[in-house]
């Protein structure tokens, strides 16, 4: 199947076809995702926890990134590719945010970059934009700011806290972005700001009326175990299949079975005898 445009993405967003999004982190992941027949995939930060095991977001680095988007560009070719900017990778000036971003397209050909936060991120969302480069909002819960949300919590769940959510999308969109995020808000906000912004919006964890859903794919396949929020769906317990091949192949190594004969490289016929002879000298 071809690569999606943004325009395809556009398109599908008028004719009202859901966009199916998820987070891939690696080569084989990114064939399976693209075989699969997913719209987007999303290098996420979250491969800070779902890869390496850190306790959040913040520790992962921009060659982090890089390295995955590479190897995801790899196995998913014709797919469209979102590279996250990681923690400090923008935050800091209008300048770094462009310069990272710009990094994404040279060193990963990804196809759009996102970032977090909503107003007080507009000004970098507008320099990576003017500097041509697709980029894609994420509003409601922020990972990497969650000190700042007093938590990894659920974001919009009063009148009040809706409005912010609701001027944070508004933010994104004037600012330039193409595409947006909104994580773990209710779903009657997540309507309220598609109906009133024209780019594409996406959920996770943010209900049903809108664009597209993302899921994390160590979420989705039951590998991530540390915690399972309230939104993921698993279709899969990879955990469980992985570890019983593994039992398994203990089993196998004690009880002498693996190899078996299958699996094991033959002598040429006759060379045996000329080899044990070579090695005692006759
Ligand atoms: O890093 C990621 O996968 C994300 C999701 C939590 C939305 O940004």
């Amino acid at each position: 199947m071809a690569k999606k445009s943004l325009f395809d993405l556009y398109n599908m967003k008028k004719q009202g076809e859901k966009i199916a999004w998820l987070t891939s982190y690696d080569f084989p992941t990114a064939q399976f995702a693209e075989a699969a027949g997913l719209d987007m995939i999303l290098v996420g930060d979250s491969l800070g926890m779902c890869v390496y095991g850190y306790n959040g977001t913040v520790p992962v680095t921009m060659d982090q990134c890089i390295q995955h988007c590479q190897a995801v560009r790899r196995g998913a070719p014709n797919t469209f590719v979102v590279g996250d900017m990681p923690f400090l990778s923008y935050q800091t000036t209008d300048a770094d945010a462009v310069y990272n971003a710009g990094r994404f397209l040279k060193e990963a050909d990804v196809d759009a970059v996102k970032l977090e936060g909503g107003v007080r991120v507009a000004d970098r969302i507008r320099a990576i934009s003017d500097a041509g480069i697709v980029a894609v909002g994420h509003i409601g819960l922020t990972p990497q700011s969650s000190g700042l949300l007093g938590g990894h919590k659920a974001q919009g769940r009063t009148a009040d806290a809706a409005k912010l959510t609701v001027e944070d999308a508004v933010a994104v969109e004037k600012a330039g972005a193409k595409l947006i995020l909104v994580e773990a808000v209710p779903p009657e906000v997540t309507a309220y700001i598609t109906k009133i912004l024209t780019i594409p919006v996406l959920s996770i964890g943010a209900g049903l009326p809108c664009d597209g859903q993302l899921l994390i794919v160590s979420d989705l396949i039951g590998q991530f175990q540390a915690f399972t929020p309230k939104f993921v769906k698993k279709y899969a317990n990879v955990a469980e299949v992985v570890t019983n091949a593994m039992k398994e192949y203990v089993k196998d190594v004690k009880g002498s079975k693996f190899p078996a004969d299958e699996h094991t490289y033959k002598m040429v016929a006759g060379e045996e005898e000329k080899f044990l002879k070579l090695m005692n000298g006759k």
